[in-house]
């Protein structure tokens, strides 16, 4: 979970990352933050880099805090493409065409500015940021972590690819939505030594407007998008979907867990991927999801900011703290709303 606490001119993670993910470790498995494979890739002020040295340095204590208490941390690799500012980035946005963003974007100081128009990448651009990709795996075998999560959801760089609102090119190969980004991942990550040990973030929408990042405008759950997203070594597919509100929206759900397995289904009939669920679920409407068949996996997101012993608070039947505030997911840099939240336990 994204919270823009990495130090700002290096990207790398803090002492307090590894208290935060090692305070966590009785998650069955915990994903990083969105975490950026270059800085041009780099989406907003604080978000944690993996393509230089002191970067795998500082995730190795990290990786070592989870493991020290038994736990399973894999690394979200994201590259944010057009939805972020050249004055975080250092470098000219691009993306997959020359189309931005509708809104706004966050600059170095949470101040607000028009997202500018990117650049559409070069065939041999693309190939640099497909290598990016598999140095961003291999250093995340370095730092430690037991897999890797390709992030393409939420709007970043291969969502833009698998969008055709952010992808009106005419080029052959790099139009083709069913091949590029899974050629992503299979000319990065899936060359990494643990190549078995992958998960996915899909956001199979076609936005009906074009070109927001917003949840609310998608509408349609596209199987070609989903195969376009979804690499199919993976083990593990991360969707979000409930029958429980998205992420800020006023909407329900665009799309059920049971509609995901069937497009998963009609992409590939002996699919052994597991299908993660998530938003807004609760341990009982978790529960009946899985018991149900509709979903392999049950993620939480919020409730773990705010309790470190989720599973335990839920084994024992405890109290669950309320949602951390807002400005402490990503305006706040410090540790306070980040590891001041204490266990079940410690409260009583
Ligand atoms: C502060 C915050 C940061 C998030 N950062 C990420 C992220 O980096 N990567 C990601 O895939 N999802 C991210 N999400 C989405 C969550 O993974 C999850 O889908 C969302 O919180 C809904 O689940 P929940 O209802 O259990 O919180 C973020 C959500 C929040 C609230």
């Amino acid at each position: 979970m994204t919270r823009g606490r990495a130090d700002k001119q290096t990207g790398a993670v803090k002492d307090i990352h590894a208290i935060y993910y090692g305070e966590r470790a009785s998650a069955g498995l915990q994903f990083t933050e969105g975490t950026l494979i270059s800085r041009q890739g780099h989406g907003w002020s604080g978000a944690p880099d993996i393509y230089s040295k002191e970067q795998i340095e500082a995730w190795q204590a990290v990786t070592a805090a989870v493991h020290k208490a038994n736990g399973v941390i894999f690394c979200q690799l994201a590259h944010s493409g057009r939805a972020c500012h050249s004055d975080v980035t250092g470098h000219p946005i691009v993306s997959a065409s020359a189309i931005p963003v509708s809104g706004e974007a966050t600059g170095l100081n949470h101040e607000k500015k028009p997202y500018e128009v990117p650049r559409a990448l070069t065939v041999e651009e693309i190939a640099v940021i497909v290598g990016d990709f598999a140095t961003a795996a291999k250093n995340s075998i370095e730092a430690g972590f037991d897999g890797v999560q390709l992030h393409s959801a939420n709007g970043f760089l291969i969502g833009q690819f698998t969008q055709s609102c952010s992808n009106q090119r005419t080029d052959g190969r790099v139009r083709r939505l069913d091949r590029e980004p899974s050629s992503l991942l299979q000319g990065g990550a899936c060359r990494s030594r643990r190549c078995h040990r992958q998960a996915a973030c899909v956001d199979p929408l076609e936005p009906q407007q074009a070109p927001s990042m917003t949840w609310a405008r998608k509408t349609t759950l596209r199987p070609l998008t989903l195969r376009s997203s979804w690499p199919h070594r993976s083990r593990l597919l991360g969707l979000s979907c409930s029958t429980a509100l998205p992420l800020g929206s006023t909407r329900r759900a665009p799309y059920t867990l049971e509609q995901a397995r069937a497009a998963i289904a009609s992409v590939d009939p002996k699919s052994q991927t597991a299908l993660a669920g998530n938003v807004g679920y609760t341990l009982e409407t978790a529960e009946k999801a899985i018991s149900e068949g509709r979903a392999d996996i049950i993620t939480f997101g919020r409730p773990f900011m705010s309790n470190p012993d989720l599973p335990e608070r839920f084994r024992d039947g405890a109290v669950l703290a309320p949602d951390s505030q807002y400005p402490d997911w990503w305006v706040n840099d410090t540790a306070e709303g980040y590891i001041t939240f204490p266990r079940a336990t410690a409260a009583a």
